[in-house]
């Protein structure tokens, strides 16, 4: 009897050990023979802990789980309360285009055998043949775009660092996954390790880089261990190393841990915490690509675009960017959070309309009462209301109504929120993680959280004041963190006034 029991953080936390235990245990006590592996996530987290069991149909799956079902999973499976049917026919997961997630809750994530089972490998030994150049232009025609959240072209990222000259370049992951409701990167890390290494072992072979690191936020302590697994293994098996797979390239890595900074998960700021020194951002140019770690040549590319690399080598550029929309090719991982009733990871090629996310994939609220406004993109993307339903995921399309993609987090609110109050956790989050080097953003923060008080005070002349501000900021901050927290500041002014004391019309 093989038994998958997932080992993500997301799991664990609502008791996924216990039931390994208790599976354990009992198959003992009934003198049964039992394979427990410990898969990564699907990504259903509502179903966690989601138990999967081998059958004649394919792996079917039970969940949530608790020690009290254990005992039944030894009896009538089809009878069994918490059977969900076989699990890749569940309709959010079935309805999915699995291709960085291929793997993920698959097979056992520390399993090298069984990642080259299931396509691991193949992409890497596909680049080994294509040589440099080839893997630069391979990575261009499938028109991967930065997963991290500002959609710049990776082919054009790595061809400014191959084109650079410099006797040591480096592969950074940007791995400091910090925005509100994301886990796409935690997800792959601690489900499919290896195929972020190959990912970043393929981007080292392109540009010519022999080191890579990845830069893991302490808050995943699952992840890191994962990775740093994963990385010894890879390093054994002459994935990592001198002599890349028998290539005569060389490529290593190593995993840092930053110490819990959002602004660090802002490029120049994590390079210079991954040098020691504070994480403040840096000015821009000089651009990484050009001089990033110690001053050398640097591609840094956020967790989801390496773990992308593998598929498009494995299957070719033309068939990744076969799929989405316009200039928004391939897939997306959707991370469906808030006051839902299906939240998860839901992978799909670029232009699935919001509202279908919203309203079908996700299942509207969870509380049942109407959906009011959703975030997308983080604490510094702008707060959509049912309006904007319509809008197709894709980088242009959510630019094209005043929003972003980001990295792809949805936050769905019901009719309680008050937008008012949203807008100043904005305020009060920039305030809170500015690196304080420019004055719009050190200042301008908390200036805003004083100025949306007093609009609740009832003192409507100061959203004037407020939109003068957020303009300021928007217009001269140096980084993301401060010029972009006006995008859910005045969203929530102008598509929901009423929260602020003013009539619908004045606002518009
Ligand atoms: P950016 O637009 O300044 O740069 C995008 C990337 O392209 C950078 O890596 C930059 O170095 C590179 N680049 C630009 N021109 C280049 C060239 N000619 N050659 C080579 N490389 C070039 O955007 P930024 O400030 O790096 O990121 C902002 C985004 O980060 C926002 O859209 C936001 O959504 C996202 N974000 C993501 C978070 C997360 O947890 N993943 C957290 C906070 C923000
Ligand atoms: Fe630092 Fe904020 Fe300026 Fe960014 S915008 S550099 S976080 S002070």
């Amino acid at each position: 009897m093989k038994i998958y029991v997932p080992m993500d953080a997301a799991a664990k936390a609502v008791g996924a050990d216990e039931v390994a235990a208790g599976i354990l245990a009992e198959a003992a006590a009934r003198g049964i023979d039992v394979t427990l592996v410990r898969n990564g996530t699907r990504g259903m987290v509502w179903l966690e802990p989601l138990v999967e069991v081998e059958s004649d149909q394919g792996r079917v799956g039970f969940g949530p789980v608790t020690l009290a079902d254990v005992p039944a999973l030894f009896g009538d499976l089809g009878a069994h309360p918490k059977a969900v049917g076989v699990v890749e026919e569940i309709p959010f997961f079935a309805a999915q285009t699995r291709l960085t997630f291929a793997r993920c809750g698959v097979t056992d994530p520390l399993s090298l055998s069984e990642y080259e089972a299931h396509g691991g490998l193949a992409g890497l030994r596909r680049a080994i043949g294509m040589g440099p150049a080839g893997i630069v232009q391979e990575v261009t025609d499938s028109g991967l775009r930065g997963r991290g959240g500002a959609g710049f072209p990776t082919g054009i990222k790595w061809q400014t660092v191959a084109g650079a000259q410099a006797a040591q370049k480096y592969i950074v992951c940007n791995a400091d996954e910090g925005d509100s409701g994301t886990f796409a990167d935690r997800m792959i890390m601690e489900g499919d390790p290896f195929c972020l290494i190959e990912g970043m072992v393929i981007a080292g072979l392109g540009v010519g880089a022999t080191r890579g690191f990845v830069y893991l936020r302490s808050e995943y302590p699952d992840a890191i261990a994962a990775m740093r697994a994963a990385v010894v293994r890879a390093r054994g098996a002459g994935i990592l190393g001198a002599d890349v797979l028998g290539s005569g390239a060389a490529f290593d890595m190593e995993v840092r841990v930053g110490a819990g900074a959002y602004v660090c998960g802002e490029e120049t700021s994590l390079l210079n915490s991954l040098e020691g020194k504070r994480g403040v951002v840096r000015a821009k140019p000089p651009l990484p690509a050009l001089q990033g770690f110690m001053g050398q040549p640097t591609v840094v590319n956020n967790v989801i675009s390496l773990a992308t690399v593998p598929v498009i080598f494995e299957k070719g550029a033309a068939f990744y960017a076969g799929f989405g929309l316009g200039r928004s090719k391939g897939t997306i991982p959707v991370q469906i959070a808030g006051n839902v009733r299906f939240g998860g990871l839901f992978e799909t090629a670029f232009g699935m309309t919001l509202g279908k996310l919203v309203d079908e994939i996700a299942g509207g609220t969870g509380s049942g009462h109407p959906v009011k406004a959703v975030q997308i993109g983080g604490p510094l993307g702008a707060y959509f209301g049912r309006e904007k339903f319509e809008t197709p995921f894709g980088y242009e399309e959510f630019d094209g109504q005043g929003g972003l993609i980001g990295h792809a987090g949805l936050a769905v609110f019901d009719s309680h929120v008050n937008m008012r109050e949203m807008a100043r956790f904005a305020m009060e989050f920039c305030a809170v993680e500015s690196c304080g080097k420019c004055t719009p953003c050190r200042i301008g923060a908390v200036r805003g959280v004083e100025t949306i008080d007093r609009i609740g005070r009832g003192d409507t002349a100061a959203v004037e004041l407020l939109t003068d501000l957020c303009d300021t900021m928007k217009d001269s901050s140096l980084c993301a963190l401060g010029g972009f927290t006006p995008y859910p500041v005045m969203s929530a002014l102008s598509h929901f006034p009423e929260d602020f004391g003013l009539a619908r019309e004045a606002a518009e």
